[in-house]
């Protein structure tokens, strides 16, 4: 395809960062890495720009994005009456996968919060995104760039496969770091909130904030609810084609129960599970499995599997996002 780009991820071209700022500056779509997942950039204080977002997705319109920034200090161009805690987040996460949810600075548009009064803002540490933001010269809103209801890309040929011609230029800076998309705290409520957990843990953001609450996070359970928090909470995610099941531990006969073509990923390396698997992975720790889901979840679909198991990693730190994708594909 002739709208991807190889660009260095660690020493990006500066001439190739300045062109691909100024498509978002005109009002074009331009996909880019991030160190959590791929996003799909328009310029966040352009609604017309923006609006490209949801189509190209097929998002629904009452789902927010988060607006990426460049460098830290910009956030009171978007946000407004930013808590202290929030500062002490931003100098020990940042640039970081850390999204937070503050108060909406009017500059925002309605349609990239989704007529919220809260914003999502986050400073990602990809060389590739922030000289990509600066050059733009604006605050730049992005979803992850997949398809709604498919997984986050982690790499460029990922966002080609789903959105092809309908993004300007995707800037391929090979596979992301982090591979789960990022955590996204709520400081608007009264304690702050954890909606999404993501590679920075419930654990880590305690230590600066104190005991933080927990929205509930099947979809099942999500639906019983009236208000929900994180509007994209409701949708289906992450899905791959497959039927995913989370299942406690794995053992060659629990494998051949399911019919048709298997898929196994766990952490311990097993032959005797592989044998009877017709695709296999295991993972050397949970940031490798981390890394790797979203694009072996594709590569199933891409070969037909029918059933994916995965075994249970352990429910903190990174294994708790890592479970909370899971639990969302299989639904
Ligand atoms: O790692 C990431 O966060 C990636 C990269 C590209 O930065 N982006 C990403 O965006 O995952 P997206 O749109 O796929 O997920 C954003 C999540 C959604 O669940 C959305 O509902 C929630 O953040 N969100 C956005 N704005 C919000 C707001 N004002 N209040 C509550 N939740 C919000
Ligand atoms: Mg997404």
């Amino acid at each position: 395809m002739n709208n991807i780009a190889t660009i260095n991820p660690q020493h990006p071209d500066i001439q190739q960062l300045i062109n691909a700022g100024k498509l978002l500056a005109q009002g074009e779509l331009v996909a880019f890495p991030t160190e959590t997942v791929y996003g799909l950039g328009a310029n966040a204080l352009d609604s017309r720009a923006v609006a490209k977002i949801f189509e190209a997705k097929g998002r629904p319109a009452d789902n927010p994005l988060i607006v990426h920034l460049a460098t830290a200090d910009e956030i009171t161009n978007v946000a407004n009456d930013i808590p202290n805690l929030a500062y002490q987040l931003i100098e020990k996460f940042w640039p970081g996968p850390l999204t937070l949810v503050l108060p909406k600075n009017d500059s925002i548009p309605d349609i990239v919060t989704a007529n919220s009064n809260t914003v999502a803002v986050r400073q990602p540490a990809h060389p590739v995104a922030l000289g990509l933001i600066a050059a733009a010269g604006v605050p730049v809103a992005a979803p992850s760039a997949n398809k709604s209801g498919k997984p986050s890309p982690t790499t460029a040929q990922h966002v080609a496969q789903d959105l092809g011609s309908k993004v300007s230029l995707i800037l391929d800076g090979g596979p992301t770091q982090v591979g789960l998309e990022s955590t996204v705290l709520d400081l608007t409520s009264k304690q702050p909130t954890l909606l999404r957990a993501g590679a920075i843990s419930k654990e880590e953001l305690e230590e600066i904030c104190g005991p933080i609450l927990t929205t509930h996070s099947t979809q099942t359970e999500i639906q019983t609810k009236t208000a929900v928090k994180s509007p994209g909470m409701k949708y289906r995610h992450y899905a791959p084609q497959a039927k995913v099941h989370l299942l406690t531990t794995i053992n060659a006969s629990t494998v051949l129960s399911f019919s048709g073509k298997r898929a196994v990923l766990q952490l311990t390396n097993d032959p005797e599970i592989k044998a009877v698997s017709d695709l296999y992975f295991s993972f050397e720790n949970l940031e490798n499995m981390a890394q790797q889901l979203f694009a072996v979840f594709r590569q199933c679909d891409q070969q037909d599997v029918d059933h994916i198991l995965v075994e249970m990693v352990p429910n903190s730190g990174l294994g708790r996002a890592i479970l909370d994708r899971v639990k969302r594909a299989g639904e």
